[in-house]
């Protein structure tokens, strides 16, 4: 692993090899631990309340985090982006705050429970939702969105990367039909935001659902969602918000109209440095690299007898996770040997995606998920190829 230069007050990874960052990216850049430190010793302050010095430092911090954030992602208006704690924060906000009973919405087998269980709970309230089923490679052909359109529906909401087969979703196709039938497109960034480029007027996308902890390289905690204007979104949580104060009225005007309750200032400040470390290498250098060892790893991965690769074919779009069976080992023992044997984390089971499981013939035991990220190297790939070998022999 690519380690930051550690600071006096770093602690080293237990693991040697972090492969998991799908879970949260790990290690963050110095930046971030150095940033979350001083926010908190220094910014003594609430964002927005108070007419100290510390509350000002802290809106200042919470201010260039959203711009930094809309530039990311090509967003106009840093206002219309609101901070969250994580995706499924956003996710629920985006679906429980827009859907009424009597709308239909459209999405698909590969999302993520934090997309998959607020559509459920909203199913529940009369809300019609159709799950549009994937391939065996996870991907889910645009027409077989456009084919559910019906005179109701009020969302289409997918997501841009599958956690599970590291699958990416031809998400401007959909956004430009989306767009023309003038139904809002939700995307659920999470495997995508910070690895993946982005635009969210070029892909026609109308609210975007990220957390900062992955690709973006913020601490755990940290989330958003992009609201495109026209949006008008019922708050999941009231209270206060350092503005129209007098009134018992939520305020109108975003963000804060989704922001109530003092904000997580040094997380976001943690957030501010991951998405300026992002900025300062580039999405495009970050997704070569993560594509470089993706390829790497499949390539090791492919004449290992017994053992198969889910997701989509060489040469198609893929992001930088990659599942795996091997024949007789229950996954989770595959995961339990690298880690007591290796030091290597990857993560086991079904992700919280069953659904993609049942697409791509993996449920219910699940796969091995291997997810690189950008302070991962070529020797660690190899070295993880190596420990999956010595598994595989052992099982014979
Ligand atoms: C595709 C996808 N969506 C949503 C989430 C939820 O993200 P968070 O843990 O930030 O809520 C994840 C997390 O793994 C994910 O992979």
């Amino acid at each position: 692993m690519r380690l930051p230069s550690m600071g006096p007050h770093a602690t080293v990874s237990i693991m040697a090899i972090y492969l998991d960052n799908a879970a949260t990216s790990f290690p963050k850049p110095e930046g971030v631990y150095k940033a979350v430190d001083e926010a908190l010793r220094e910014g003594a302050g609430s964002p927005g309340r108070g007419g100290h010095r510390g509350g000002i430092s802290a809106a200042r911090i919470v201010l260039e985090a959203r711009e930094a954030l809309a530039h990311l992602f090509g967003i106009s208006d840093s206002s219309r982006l609101v901070f969250t704690h994580s995706a499924t924060e956003s996710l629920n906000l985006a679906l429980l705050g827009l859907l009424k009973p009597g709308d239909h919405v459209i999405t698909t087998a590969m999302e993520h429970n934090s997309m998959a269980r607020p559509l459920h709970l909203a199913s529940l309230q009369g809300v019609e939702v159709t799950w549009v089923q994937a391939g065996p490679d996870g991907f889910v052909p645009p027409r077989d969105i456009f084919a559910a359109i019906r005179p109701n529906t009020g969302l289409i909401a997918v997501t841009h990367c599958s956690n599970v087969t590291g699958t990416i979703q031809d998400v401007a196709a959909i956004g430009a039909a989306a767009q023309k039938a003038g139904i809002p497109l939700l995307v659920d960034a999470a495997q995508s935001a910070g690895s993946i480029p982005i635009d969210v007027s070029s892909m026609h996308i109308d609210m975007l659902a990220a957390p900062g902890h992955k690709g973006l390289m913020g601490p755990p905690g940290t989330g958003f969602l992009y609201i495109a204007e026209g949006i008008e979104l019922k708050p999941l949580l009231v209270g206060g918000t350092g503005t129209s104060s007098a009134s018992l009225y939520q305020p109108e005007t975003l963000p804060e109209r989704f922001e109530s309750g003092t904000q997580n200032t040094p997380a976001i400040a943690g957030l501010l440095a991951g998405v300026e470390f992002v900025g300062s290498i580039g999405v495009d250098t970050i997704a070569r690299h993560e594509a470089a060892l993706v390829g790497q790893l499949i390539a090791g991965l492919l004449p290992i007898a017994g053992l198969k690769v889910y997701g989509p074919d060489a040469g198609r779009p893929r992001g930088s996770v990659v599942s795996f069976t091997m024949d007789g080992m229950d996954p989770s023992k595959v995961g339990f040997l690298l880690d007591n044997d290796h030091e290597i984390a990857v993560r086991t089971g079904l992700h919280c995606a069953p659904n993609a499981h049942k697409s791509i013939g993996t449920y219910p035991a699940g796969t091995i998920r291997v997810s690189p990220g950008w302070f991962n190297t070529e020797s660690e790939i190899a070295a993880f190829v190596e420990a999956i070998e010595r598994i595989a022999r052992r099982k014979r």
